[in-house]
């Protein structure tokens, strides 16, 4: 079966690149591009720019580019055909293309492919079932019944019911010539040795069944309930396939949830199946749910491409309040927006809404929605708060939650919101929170040593398009070339130990250095001037920044060109990859304040005051956990004196970094008016 030219031309015309990349990642527009974190790698800070104009995508941190097809084929894992299919299914594109079952199986040449359609295959089965067989309307569908599931949730869930029947499933399957080893592989059917006898049979019976979808729709795994209380578990899942179906890489509903999450930029977080089902019955479709198990970091990125607002919301039990604050911690280190809600104790958001109703359970959210300081500061401290010891866990229990939140404006607000829900004084918080940040600074440090020490590990591009075959039509051309980063091998393994803000500096610096802020200051007079008692802690920016103020005392006002001619190769390298960038004011630096500049050096004041700010504030930021350190160490040699000087120290160090993270937050809302 082949797809003709003419189609992959329509296909190519109708496919409306952000669109394409809508559906999996939230775009937001910065000018002529559209932005966004990228969805091939974790950042936190979006690099990834889609150009409606010229129809492609690029991420300026992993390098990973390419049209609407590349797009489909990297996200998917599809091939060149597969993604045209899907793309032309999207757009309703008509291909000529019958499937039978046999057809299927040979177009799905790769293992995985027959896995998906298997899986699709036995979803089918079970919705016939559910829908179709006696059984599966006295039993299944009574139940959803019971349960107030809607038949359009039915529908949208694809609910399903398997018979009370060892073979049902498996029968069914090989008849339409399904692979025996594939039904084994994606869990249906369960191969049991005993006394040199193997038993096969049908994992799920006399359940009804959730199929758990992925980002694109794809049937990948089965959550099945029971009916009755005395068979256990009550739920039984598919297990992990591999490169189908990751437990800590799926969430729940994510696909009929995707579109809802980026509308609202806000998504709930719940615990079941029947949950998110009911919610969405109840108007509230952004809303996904873990499974039962903990939250895991793949599961938050997931969310992340949509939104970074969060709302978790758990049984008011003990246990499900427990994971909630697990659930917290990480969704604030991933740098997303917490809020939780806890029902009333013994509920979910299924039974409130079958007991009070949908008006009722939305009232209750808005009444009862929290930030996530009083949240956790509410649970704990309503146990044993008599007992100091206790309270003073209590309070760092929570402190750590706040050390972990990325962005330090946010952080100072939650700091200041601690003093009053805890009632502990600042300095207090701060010196906890500053013993957690410089230590996870060394933990970093440590990191990034033993990154340098091993550099040369060269990753194999897994982002380019596989050859395509020849019978599918057209080429697959590739990658347009102005997209190809060269860099890219050399950014990657370098990227962790980049400082922006240092690397921002030179990039000014070099590129700018000349250009007259005011009449008679140059940006270099003013920017060396006020970093003067800065000092780098990047080795290779610390160098050039060295190399530009001797050549300044030579008299030379060095630009691009000075170092490209007269640097080692790692600084030439480095200069040519920050101010070669196509994109003039860093997309990172950009995007972190939802602004897009027309023309960098019409700007160029604020840029350069903005960056002083950023460096100054890092720099305080370490001086702050040294003094810290050093508190601690004269805490231990009792040296009270000392003690008390390196306190004022440290306070002092504290207000300055205070005023300076007001300053910024002025000059950023002044810079977006611009
Ligand atoms: P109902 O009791 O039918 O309302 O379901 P529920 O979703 O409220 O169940 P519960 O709160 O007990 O569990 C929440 C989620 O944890 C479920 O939706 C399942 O995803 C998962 N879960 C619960 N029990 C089991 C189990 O026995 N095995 C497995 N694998 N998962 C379970
Ligand atoms: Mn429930």
């Amino acid at each position: 079966m082949r797809i003709s030219e003419e189609t992959i031309r329509r296909i190519k015309d109708a496919a409306i690149i952000e669109e394409v990349v809508g559906d999996f990642v939230s775009l937001k527009r910065k000018g002529a591009n559209l932005w966004a974190c990228c969805p091939f790698h974790h950042e936190k800070t979006p690099s990834f720019s889609v150009s409606p104009a010229k129809g492609i995508y690029k991420c300026f941190g992993c390098g990973a580019a390419g049209d609407s097809v590349k797009f489909i084929m990297d996200i998917e894992g599809l091939s060149y055909p597969d993604a045209l299919r899907y793309l032309a299914n999207k757009y309703n594109i008509e291909i000529e293309e019958s499937y039978t079952p046999n057809e299927l199986h040979e177009q799905a040449r790769s293992q995985r492919e027959s896995m998906l359609v298997l899986l699709n295959f036995a979803k089918n089965f079970f919705k016939t079932q559910l829908l179709a067989s006696s059984e599966g309307q006295s039993i299944g569908l009574s139940y959803f019944k019971e349960r107030n599931i809607h038949l359009s949730s039915i529908e949208t869930f694809e609910l399903g019911y398997s018979l009370n029947d060892w073979h049902a499933l498996e029968q069914a399957a090989l008849k339409q010539q399904f692979n025996p080893e594939l039904l084994e592989k994606t869990g249906l059917v369960v191969v049991k040795q005993s006394q040199d006898k193997t038993q096969r049979y049908d994992r799920f019976r006399g359940r009804v069944i959730f199929p758990i979808h992925d980002l694109s729709g794809k049937v990948i795994a089965f959550g099945a309930r029971a009916l009755k209380t005395e068979d256990q578990p009550k739920y039984l899942n598919s297990p992990e396939i591999e490169g189908i179906y990751l437990k800590g890489e799926t969430l729940y509903g994510i696909f009929q949830a995707k579109k809802a999450i980026r509308q609202a930029d806000h998504c709930f977080l719940t615990e079941g199946y029947l949950d998110v089902i009911a919610m969405h019955q109840a108007g509230i479709a952004n809303v996904v749910a873990s499974s039962g198990t903990s939250l895991t970091e793949e599961q938050i990125r997931l969310i992340k491409r949509f939104t970074d607002n969060v709302t978790v919301l758990y049984d008011g039990d003990t246990a499900g309040i427990k994971a909630s604050l697990r659930g917290i911690d990480m969704l604030l280190e991933q740098g997303m927006n917490v809020h939780a809600v806890a029902l009333p104790e013994g509920e979910d958001p299924d039974s409130f809404i079958r007991k009070q109703g949908a008006i009722a359970f939305k009232n209750y959210l808005q009444a009862h929605t929290t930030d996530f300081v009083s949240f956790k500061a509410c649970i704990l401290l309503t146990e044993q708060v008599r007992d100091p010891l206790k309270k003073a866990e209590i309070v760092r229990e929570i402190i750590q939650s706040v050390a972990k939140i990325p962005d330090a404006i946010k952080r100072e607000l939650f700091i200041q919101q601690c003093t009053t829900a805890l009632q502990v004084r600042e300095e207090i918080i701060r010196a906890e929170i500053s013993q957690m940040l410089w230590k996870a600074a060394q933990q970093r440090k440590q990191e990034q040593e033993n990154i340098l020490t091993n550099k040369a590990q060269h990753q194999p591009d897994k982002s380019l398009p596989p050859l395509p075959e020849e019978p599918f039509g057209e080429k697959y051309d590739g990658i347009p070339d102005e997209l190809v980063d060269t860099t890219r091998v050399f950014q990657k393994s370098v990227t962790h130990i980049i400082n922006r803000h240092e690397q921002e500096c030179i990039r000014l610096l070099l590129k700018y250095g000349q250009h007259y802020l005011e009449d008679n200051l140059k940006l270099w007079q003013y920017l060396l001037h006020e970093i003067d008692d800065i000092e780098f802690h990047t080795p290779l920016y610390r160098r050039i920044l060295e190399m530009y103020k001797d050549a300044i005392l030579q008299g030379e006002e060095p630009d691009v060109q000075y170092f490209i001619r007269y640097a080692s190769p790692e600084v030439v390298a480095i200069v040519a990859n920050i101010t070669e960038s196509k994109y003039e004011a860093s997309p990172n630096w950009e995007l972190m304040h939802n602004i897009y500049i027309p023309k960098e050096t019409d700007k160029l004041p604020i840029a350069v005051y903005e960056n002083i700010l950023r460096l100054k504030k890092e720099f305080i930021e370490k001086l702050e956990s040294e003094t810290f350190a050093e508190i601690k160490r004269a805490e231990k040699h009792q040296n009270d004196q000392q003690v008390v000087s390196l306190l004022q120290a440290y306070s002092q160090l504290a207000k300055q970094r205070v005023a300076i993270a007001k300053e910024l937050g002025n000059v950023v809302s002044v810079r977006s008016l611009l």
